[in-house]
């Protein structure tokens, strides 16, 4: 830059080269939406589907390929697309791959806003949405319209873990795609492109970052994960037609927080464990559920597939149907430690309640009758937050 120029040029086109490469733990983070061209040839040379595809701010960074690899590493996956949340990234499953007439099947436990976001793709386009029991694998009856089969294992709210083996085998045979919500194993509990004996893999993992990936509870964002490339091409069209992207700073702050998920995840699993063992012996509840308890629907299947008995930190009870809507809100108001709100994964306890009988399709078996809640579990101490259920549950009397 010579010295003949004005102030306003000067601002904008200062010298902003660091004198010399060094080494952070952290990568350096790159905020864009125009990036420039060294010259027309690199303007005209570069190609859409090219893995990094440097030509503008929605299409990525190095922040947020050096995000994407890491996540897509994680997981056993090659390629790896950001949306700003873990909807996002569910939505961009659907409409990539369900167009007029199709049909796609979904757990009976299914994440509820997928399951809002099928019906209105039902009602615009004619898009069939079939139930199945995520623990009968019997239930998925796929036909030649059938282009899509959605799996979470476990389900995040009842946390069945499903026949997950069966389910993808069945799907393979009738061509069917498999799209499995990853959020509770978060590419930790099991590797869905390589599990079972049988070395079974999924097509496209999603991941809502938002949870463990996060930590903090404080950024939203979501990842779609495939081993195909032409599975991915078709997800890259989508992404980068519909102008999805993530922030810069937002991947940073999640890169920053993956060297210690493995340790959050596994604490929070572990806390997880002691409530469940004191949660199984208060009389208000009828069923705990958590996939690593013998007595969970799904334990079987859970026990085939996670690796050295991982799970996440998520436990669910059913409270006695004497108990109405009424007594569980006093339960929930009164409890301190754990806050109302939804999402899980951070470092502060959560609690949600639910009426099943508003979110099932099928009729359930597996599961009792009355009103459930589930806590998330955060990295607080496993006994304080007993307490805190203790004090809570005499607002039942
Ligand atoms: C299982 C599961 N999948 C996806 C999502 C969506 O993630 P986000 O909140 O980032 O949209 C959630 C959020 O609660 C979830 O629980």
């Amino acid at each position: 830059m010579t010295d003949n120029k004005t102030s306003p040029t000067l601002l904008i086109h200062a010298i902003r080269k660091a004198p010399q490469y060094i080494h952070t733990i952290q990568p350096p983070l790159f905020r864009a939406s125009t990036i420039i061209f060294q010259s027309t040839a690199h303007l005209f040379d570069r190609h859409w589907t090219d893995a990094y595809d440097y030509s503008y701010g929605t299409h990525g960074t190095p922040t947020t390929y050096t995000l994407g690899d890491q996540l897509a590493q994680l997981e056993g996956g090659k390629y790896c697309l950001l949306a700003p949340s873990g909807l996002s990234a569910i939505n961009l499953v659907n409409s990539t791959f369900l167009s007029q007439g199709d049909e796609v099947w979904v757990p009976d436990n299914i994440y509820g806003p997928n399951m809002e976001h099928l019906r209105n793709l039902q009602q615009r386009y004619g898009i069939i949405v079939k139930v199945y029991n995520p623990i009968d694998a019997d239930s998925f009856a796929p036909s030649a319209k059938t282009k899509l089969i959605w799996l979470e294992a476990a389900g995040s709210v009842t946390l069945e873990f499903p026949d997950l083996k069966n389910l993808v085998k069945k799907a393979q045979q009738a061509s069917v795609l498999t799209a499995l919500d990853n959020t509770w194993g978060a590419g930790l509990a099991f590797n869905a492109f390589d599990f079972s004996d049988e070395h079974l893999t999924i097509d496209i993992t999603v991941h809502a970052l938002t949870k463990y990936p996060s930590g903090g509870g404080d950024i939203l964002m979501g990842s779609v994960i495939t081993q195909d490339q032409t599975l991915h091409h078709q997800l890259f069209k989508m992404h980068a037609t519909q102008g999805i992207c993530v922030s810069g700073d937002d991947s940073a702050q999640i890169t920053r927080s993956l060297p210690h998920m493995y340790l959050r995840y596994q604490q929070q699993a572990e806390s997880a464990k002691v409530l469940l063992e004191w949660l199984k012996q208060q009389s208000e509840f009828t069923q705990v559920l958590h996939p690593t308890d013998p007595n969970s629907p799904g334990h079987e299947y859970w026990k085939e597939i996670c690796i050295d008995g991982k799970s996440a930190g998520l436990v669910s009870v059913i409270f006695n149907s004497k108990y109405d809507m009424h007594a569980i809100r006093r339960f929930c108001d009164a409890l301190t430690l754990f806050k109302l709100g939804f999402s899980w994964g951070g470092p502060m306890s959560l609690v949600m309640l639910y009426d099943l009988k508003h979110m099932r399709v099928l009729p359930n078996t597996h599961l009792q009758q009355g009103l459930l809640v589930r806590f998330c579990i955060g990295l607080e101490s496993a006994q304080d937050l007993i307490q805190d259920i203790q004090n809570a549950l005499k607002q039942l009397k």
